[in-house]
């Protein structure tokens, strides 16, 4: 039997630090509200010349350092991401030419902030069916770029960043399973409008903006977030007990103590960004898991529940032995 297993990971912030107290002197906000609503106190925005690649690239060299592995030794290159650097070619595209390496298979995946699960999804089916041995899997955003900053609702929550890992085929348990879904009736709670096909003048004026009913997507965020963990529980024939970490995504500290509180799993089991990186989108899973590998939390061969939600609506969920 073949697995996908984690080999390394890494990540990527930028250096500039946008925190509450700034957003206060920009928007009708408060410190206050921002942290007991969200959680968030700080986030990460790239710099103007900055781009998803600068990040995704950063982030890979990390991963690949992490895992000892040459970008000659890659297989297959996929990079989740909402806010690519060009409309083409693709950011993954664009990352494999600074790795120094043509000739792999290279290619965004675009599910918003299921884009890393969907990534993980995809990767794993290419090692299980032994087409590919070592992937380099990104999560990449700077969704500063489409933000609108006179928007309370939507500017305050958001955040740049990138995390990455390489997958590589092995004899030992990694990705246990994988568990991805879409309903596409949810546009009107959370999208960008505008864009290539529809344009940005006539849709939106040129103002291509996240806009979200938060409220709304909260509560279908965290309904279906509890759903998806069942799911994957059940598929593994496991109890929450066979869970070491929840990797979530971070978008709201309230719906990740809801999944946790739905798992039982104590606060303590459960790694937090999003008081430092807000919501980073497709980065935000890699980026919590770096995190988390790095200060020396996440160990080899503890279990590891990721899930994520996001718009579409989409959302998923990996189980995997780290
Ligand atoms: O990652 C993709 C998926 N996205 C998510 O998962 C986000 C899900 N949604 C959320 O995290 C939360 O719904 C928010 C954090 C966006 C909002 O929290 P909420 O508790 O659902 O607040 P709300 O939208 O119901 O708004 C409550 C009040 C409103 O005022 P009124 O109508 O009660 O007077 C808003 O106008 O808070 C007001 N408000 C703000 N006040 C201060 C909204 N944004 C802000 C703000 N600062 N930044």
């Amino acid at each position: 039997m073949t697995y996908s297993r984690i080999t390394g990971t890494g990540g990527c912030l930028p250096e500039r630090v946008l925190t509450n107290a700034e957003l206060e002197r920009m928007v009708d906000t408060s410190d206050e509200w921002i942290r007991t609503r969200t959680g968030i106190r700080e986030r990460r925005i790239a710099a103007p010349d900055e781009t998803t690649c600068d990040l995704a690239e950063r982030a890979a060299r990390q991963a690949l350092d992490a895992a000892g592995v040459a970008p000659s030794e890659l297989d297959l290159i996929v990079v989740a991401t909402t806010t690519p650097d060009k409309v083409f070619p693709s950011t993954a595209c664009l990352l494999q030419a600074r790795l120094g390496v043509g000739g792999c298979p290279a290619f965004d995946i675009q599910a918003v902030c299921t884009g890393f699960l969907y990534g993980m999804t995809v990767v794993d089916q290419f090692i299980r069916s032994g087409t590919v041995r070592r992937a380099l899997l990104v999560g990449a955003e700077t969704l500063s770029r489409i933000l609108d900053w006179t928007d309370r609702a939507t500017c305050v929550l958001f955040g740049d960043g990138a995390g990455a890992v390489v997958l590589e085929a092995s004899g030992e348990p990694g990705v246990l399973s994988t568990h991805i879904h879409a309903d596409g009736a949810y546009e009107h709670l959370l999208a960008v409008d505008g864009g290539i096909s529809q344009g940005y003048e006539r849709v939106a004026g040129g103002n291509a903006y996240i806009r979200m009913q938060g409220n709304e997507v909260f509560r279908v965020a965290v309904n279906t977030l509890g759903s998806i963990v069942d799911e994957t529980l059940e598929a593994n024939g496991v109890t929450r007990d066979a869970i070491d970490w929840l990797v979530p995504h971070q978008a709201n500290v309230r719906i990740i103590s809801a999944t946790a509180k739905k798992l039982k799993l104590p606060m303590d089991r459960v790694v937090v960004t999003v008081d430092v990186h807000g919501n980073t989108s497709a980065a935000s899973v890699p980026l919590a898991l770096d995190t988390a590998v790095r200060d020396g939390r996440v160990q080899r061969g503890q279990r590891l529940l990721l899930e994520a939600f996001g718009a579409g609506f989409t959302w998923g969920a990996a189980y995997l032995v780290y």
